[in-house]
């Protein structure tokens, strides 16, 4: 009971007190109750908790990442803050955790050793403030911490040696937060996909990465990203989905292209300039993302046994006066244990931006180059 005192508090303060901090407290036990989730944008919260309770269907994440720029380096992070049911979340790990509450790591060096591990929590807090988010697994020494504007932009901390992991990650933000239609704003859709949330809080971010790992360094820059995604439904409305976040010359991307189990697709284009946002929608014709590669890997839509692509073929619409943007995605590495159902990779990325000019009918084009963090499911036969 305490908990839903706790979560009709929180509520009430964000709708009274647009701008106060509201702590939420998460407890370890999945709830044998209906959760409710939030899928309409509020005035403040866009990185607080989304599903209140996590029942036996629901889940509701905080994800991480830093991909290195230096194109001679595999260096690489992903962590991922969950509070899911085993049989909810997004199927990335196997399902037999008994905790819902799971901060987990994933790694590769640079020169592409790949290293994992994942603590369990006792409890977590999550303060919400503004846009930006604060978060401690407790009894992991995992920990997060928003700063909001003007100098937006968030840090891990890690400091958990039953695991073998110390250090801390930074994420300084060059590119605005957005909801899958649009820039943040209140009232707006917060599903990218049937019953599944998504806000990207820092779509691009200049990273340091300074960890220990099990005695060994692991020190380098890069590009950072962080969203979060969350269910009040088992994870089966999901039929395959393509995401990923690049930086090309002087653009921030984001692509999320999406089909669900009846075979209907949804996008959200995202891309920034200089901070400030070019597109952000979810209308279809701004995005498409399709499969690239030789031995069935460029099947569309892609099943459980069509084998991953070497890449992505890419279109992005940035909006009358910006052009058209067109690449591909080339996978240089796995960063995760290749999986029938799960893929995620860093790679580079080559294209073009073509941009009407001065003259009438007149285009020109803009050769971009860059590096790439992506994922992608493929849930049905
Ligand atoms: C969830 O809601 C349904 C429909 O209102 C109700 O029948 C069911 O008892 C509720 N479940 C719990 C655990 O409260
Ligand atoms: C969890 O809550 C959702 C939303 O109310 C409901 O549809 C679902 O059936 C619940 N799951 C369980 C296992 O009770
Ligand atoms: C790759 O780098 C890691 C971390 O520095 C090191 O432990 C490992 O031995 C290296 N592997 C190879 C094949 O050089
Ligand atoms: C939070 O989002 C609102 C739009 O909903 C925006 O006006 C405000 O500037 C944002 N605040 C921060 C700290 O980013
Ligand atoms: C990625 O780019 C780097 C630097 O341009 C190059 O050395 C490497 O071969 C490229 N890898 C792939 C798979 O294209």
């Amino acid at each position: 009971m305490t908990f839903f005192l706790t979560t009709v508090l929180s509520i009430f303060a964000a709708v009274s007190f647009a701008q106060t901090r509201e702590i939420f407290k998460i407890s370890s036990n999945l709830q044998n109750a209906n959760s409710s989730a939030q899928f309409t944008s509020g005035p403040s919260g866009l990185d607080a908790p989304k599903v209140h309770p996590i029942n036996a269907s629901a889940f509701d994440l905080w994800y991480f990442d830093v991909v290195s720029t230096d194109p001679s380096s595999l260096a690489s992070v992903v962590i991922i803050f969950t509070s899911e049911s085993p049989a909810s979340g997004p199927p990335v790990l196997d399902p037999t955790q008994d905790s819902i509450l799971i901060a987990r790591l994933w790694v590769t060096f640079p020169n592409g050793t790949s290293w994992t591990t994942q603590a369990f929590a006792d409890s977590a807090t999550v303060v919400a403030q503004e846009n930006v988010s604060s978060g401690q697994w407790h009894g992991t020494g995992f920990s997060w911490k928003g700063k909001a504007r003007p100098d937006s932009g968030y840090r891990i901390d890690i400091d958990a040696p039953d695991v073998g992991v110390k250090g801390y990650i930074t994420f300084a933000q060059v590119a605005p937060a957005h909801l899958p239609c649009g820039p943040i704003s209140t009232g707006q859709t917060m599903q990218v996909g049937p019953h599944i949330g998504w806000a990207n809080a820092v779509p691009d971010a200049s990273s340091t990465v300074d960890l220990e790992i099990d005695g060994e360094k692991l020190v380098f820059k890069g590009l950072g990203y962080h969203d979060k995604n969350w269910g009040d439904q088992l994870f089966s409305h999901v039929a395959s989905w393509y995401w990923g976040h690049a930086r090309v010359g002087p653009y921030s991307i984001v692509w999320f292209d999406f089909l669900d189990i009846t075979g209907e697709e949804f996008v959200s284009a995202y891309v920034a300039k200089n901070g400030r946002i070019l597109t952000a929608s979810c209308d279809l014709n701004s995005l498409s993302v399709r499969p690239t590669g030789a031995d069935g890997g460029s099947a569309y839509p892609p099943v459980i046994s069509t084998p991953n692509p070497s890449g992505y073929h890419i279109l992005l619409d940035v909006g009358e006066e910006n052009g058209r943007m067109e690449f591909d995605v080339d996978v240089v590495q796995d960063i995760i244990q290749p999986n029938p159902t799960y893929g995620r990779f860093i790679g580079n990325v080559s294209g073009r931006i073509s941009v009407p000019g001065g003259k009438k009918g007149a285009w020109y084009t803009k050769d971009l180059r860059g590096v790439a963090l992506f994922d992608q499911f493929k849930l049905t036969e």
